[in-house]
């Protein structure tokens, strides 16, 4: 790392406290069942290279296409899935992996609510046994009086009232923004430092996403959590999360503080999926945006990935060297960087991005695209 970028990280970490949660190469290949006699064996390379580090009260947006990743790396986060390779630091300690208490202990710091609230609960159990487990499982009630107590205080923090008539309920008698509100309030039953929410509004009704959205910036500003929010969304990050980190084909490919990322993205993918957007000043409540992106421009396979930077079969800007290797992150000042031979890396690359208007002309498909 070069002296700029130390003096940068080291200037972020600053105005933030020390990081809660760290990943560093987190790196995850899924291994293909399929025979091969020759060569290698193939995977899908479905996480290359990530980087993050979360702080307690901010929230940090990881967007990107369906199938760029983010589940990936929250489950490795998470610690359901175990990283190919790279480190994650929890409070500036490297986590071993393995199972035991070590594991049953970081869960307790680091919780994960999933996307679907259909197939997250047990149609068998009630709202009360879905939040007691964590509840007994991590020593925080005994008694059946305290298990009450705490349920019951748990639904009022989402919301759920009156609470004594949704303690009993069962998961099929609760709407989907209900039953994101139970799978909220078990994983903060943990007592968690870090919520990682994967696409929680995604699969709900979208009259109430705004209110589940708020609902999880209320904890982070009350419980002072670490929110990572993962979003296909980029105009809604910019309201929900201080930091945005951008994915494209399991890299990151564009992060900073929101504001920066999303009025002044640098990365042609950044500025391609802000064209997409119908309306950055809007939260996209109708969760179009990505949804809009060309037929054409696909997410290229990841068993065979594009060479060097994976943006370039798609890039209006690219260049020789973008398909020979991927770009060294170049910072940009205030936080916000890139990973893009447009703005540096020495490869004397021209350093002005490509004017919206040309990539949305493109995405389009308005136009002859061929360079
Ligand atoms: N368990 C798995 N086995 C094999 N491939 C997987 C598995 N989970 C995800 N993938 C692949 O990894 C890539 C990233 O997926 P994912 O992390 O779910 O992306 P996102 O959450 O951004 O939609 C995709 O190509 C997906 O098909
Ligand atoms: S590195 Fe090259 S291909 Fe990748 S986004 Fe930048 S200009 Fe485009
Ligand atoms: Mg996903």
């Amino acid at each position: 790392m070069s002296m700029s970028n130390q003096h940068a990280m080291a200037a972020t970490q600053e105005r933030a406290g020390q990081p809660i949660l760290e990943i560093e190469h987190l790196r995850k290949v899924f291994p293909l069942r399929t025979v091969r006699l020759f060569g290698p064996p193939r995977g899908v390379q479905a996480v290359d290279d990530a980087a993050m580090a979360l702080y307690p009260g901010r929230a940090t947006a990881l967007v990107g296409e369906s199938g760029s990743g983010k589940t990936t790396i929250a489950r490795m986060m998470a610690r359901l899935y175990d990283p190919t390779a790279g480190v994650m630091r929890f409070r500036g300690e490297v986590v071993k992996l393995g199972g035991g208490n070590s594991l049953r202990n970081y869960r307790r710091h680091v919780q994960l609510v999933f996307q679907d609230p259909f197939s997250s609960l047990n149609p068998v159990h009630d709202v009360r046994y879905h939040l007691s487990r964590p509840l007994r499982v991590y020593g925080h009630a005994r008694t059946n009086d305290e298990i009450t107590e705490q349920v019951l205080s748990l639904l009022d923090r989402v919301s759920l009232s009156p609470a004594e008539q949704f303690i009993l309920k069962y998961p099929h008698q609760l709407s989907g923004g209900q039953r994101q509100r139970v799978a909220i309030a078990r994983a903060l039953a943990a007592r968690p430092e870090v919520l990682l929410a994967d696409e929680p509004v995604s699969m709900l009704d979208v009259s109430i996403r705004l209110d589940i959205l708020n609902l999880l910036l209320r904890l982070k500003e009350e419980e002072h959590l670490a929110l990572l929010f993962i979003t296909h969304d980029i105009a809604s990050a910019r309201y929900f999360a201080e930091e945005t980190l951008v994915m494209y084909a399991g890299q990151m490919v564009e992060g900073g503080p929101s504001d920066d990322v999303i009025q002044d993205p640098k990365h042609p993918y950044t500025q391609l999926l802000l064209s997409a957007a119908p309306d950055p000043d809007r939260i996209n409540a109708e969760g179009r945006g990505l949804a809009q992106l060309p037929a054409r421009g696909e997410i290229p396979s990841l068993i065979n990935p594009p060479s060097g930077c994976r943006f370039h079969p798609r890039c209006p800007s690219a260049m020789p060297v973008c398909s020979q290797r991927f770009p060294q992150r170049t910072e940009l000042g205030g936080g916000h960087w890139t990973n893009c031979f447009l703005y540096g890396d020495g490869d004397g690359a021209v350093a002005q991005a490509v004017p919206l208007t040309v990539i949305r002309r493109k995405a389009q498909g308005s136009e002859n695209t061929e360079q």
